[in-house]
């Protein structure tokens, strides 16, 4: 790589800025050091930005986007020969075609680790919140429906003993089950590989999701969104919960089929729902809204000022980290320095 750093600005092989084009306005923090170290232009605009970043790419050399801009390998084709390195701020990667870039020879960086405890945060939120009924309690209370205390009254169910079974036991799927287990849950998990013993702490691994399923009072979905699993939480899958069984989403909305879900709720095959992501968000399927025994959060799982700060700071290392000639450990697609060191680039 040509491109070398001075006074700790992040420069380019011209000497000059780097120019950098977020899709977003980060936390202060964030914005102050990119407006310090970078020649940054913030561009938020009410809808994701979509194809409009083709012609607003140019004469840029790196792009921060949200994890709602969608970058196909059209898009990524199309995009401005100025730009040399594209970051996002979410630690999924679904909405980028990290193929497509790594053959256009763009380094990727992502977010990861800053913001896992605060999503395994919420998922035990949406597991409480789903055992307990709190959101169709809390909608009586408002209501004016709250009468004389009784010993049925809004009846919800104990964790403890409870068999937690995680889909995806990444590092969040991990921190899901500490916090689970110090609740009393039991937990089992399916992963495309088993964890050391040490990591698994005493979780039980299945080597099949259908096996999982089977045993799960609580479901919690923890995998990627990749072209493989997209869907896979289907009305066959469904079916092999206990009868009851309860279903958290802290992953991505695509993973389930809604239509099937919704169904199973009806049929009280599914006792109740908490989720953070959907298809189609922030558009989602307006018979969510009719589903009483669920919990409904706006993709806030990463929310907190602390962790969108740490999640800016890292997407601006790896950007910055690029143009040092050092790419930092957030990066996806390492391939792309292979390939530029075999070409002499
Ligand atoms: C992520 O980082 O992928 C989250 O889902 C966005 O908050």
């Amino acid at each position: 790589m040509r491109d070398i750093e001075m006074n700790s600005k992040t420069v380019t092989n011209a000497n000059r800025r780097c120019r950098l084009l977020v899709t977003g306005i980060p936390t202060d923090a964030v914005v102050d050091r990119a407006v310090d170290e970078f020649d940054v232009q913030f561009w938020r605009e009410t809808d994701p930005i979509g194809d409009r970043l083709v012609e607003k790419s140019s004469g840029f050399d790196a792009v921060l986007v949200m994890p709602d801009d969608k970058l196909d390998r059209d898009l990524i084709g199309r995009l401005s020969p100025s730009i040399k390195v594209l970051a996002t701020h979410s630690v999924g990667y679904d909405h980028i075609d990290v193929a497509a870039a790594t053959a256009r020879r763009l380094p990727v960086f992502n977010t990861p680790d800053v913001l896992t405890d605060a999503v395994a945060d919420i998922a035990l939120f949406l597991i409480l919140a789903a055992a307990r009924r709190t959101t169709s309690a809390e909608v009586a209370l408002r209501n004016g429906e709250w009468g004389r205390w009784a010993p049925t009254l809004f009846l919800g169910r104990s964790l403890d003993r409870q068999r937690l079974g995680i889909f995806g036991m990444g590092r969040i799927g991990m921190a899901i089950a500490s916090r689970a287990s110090a609740f009393g849950m039991l937990v089992h998990y399916h992963n495309r590989s088993r964890l050391s013993v040490d990591k698994e702490r005493g979780a039980q691994f299945h080597d099949s999701l259908e096996s999982l399923l089977s045993v799960s009072d609580m479901f919690c979905i923890c995998a990627p969104s990749t072209p493989q699993l997209r869907g896979i939480i289907d009305a066959k899958r469904l079916a092999m919960l206990p009868f009851g069984a309860m279903v958290v989403n802290i992953a991505r909305g695509d993973l389930v089929d809604e239509a099937a879900l919704f169904a199973a709720v009806q049929e009280g095959r599914v006792g109740a729902v908490g989720t953070d992501v959907y298809r189609g968000e922030p558009n989602i399927d307006a018979r969510w809204l009719d589903l009483t025994n669920a919990t409904l959060l706006p993709h806030i799982g990463s929310a907190t000022h602390e962790v969108r700060t740490a999640m800016g700071m890292l997407a601006l290392d790896g950007i910055h980290s690029h143009f040092s000639g050092v790419p930092a450990a957030n990066l996806l697609n390492p391939q792309v320095y292979a390939v530029t060191r075999r070409s002499g680039d």
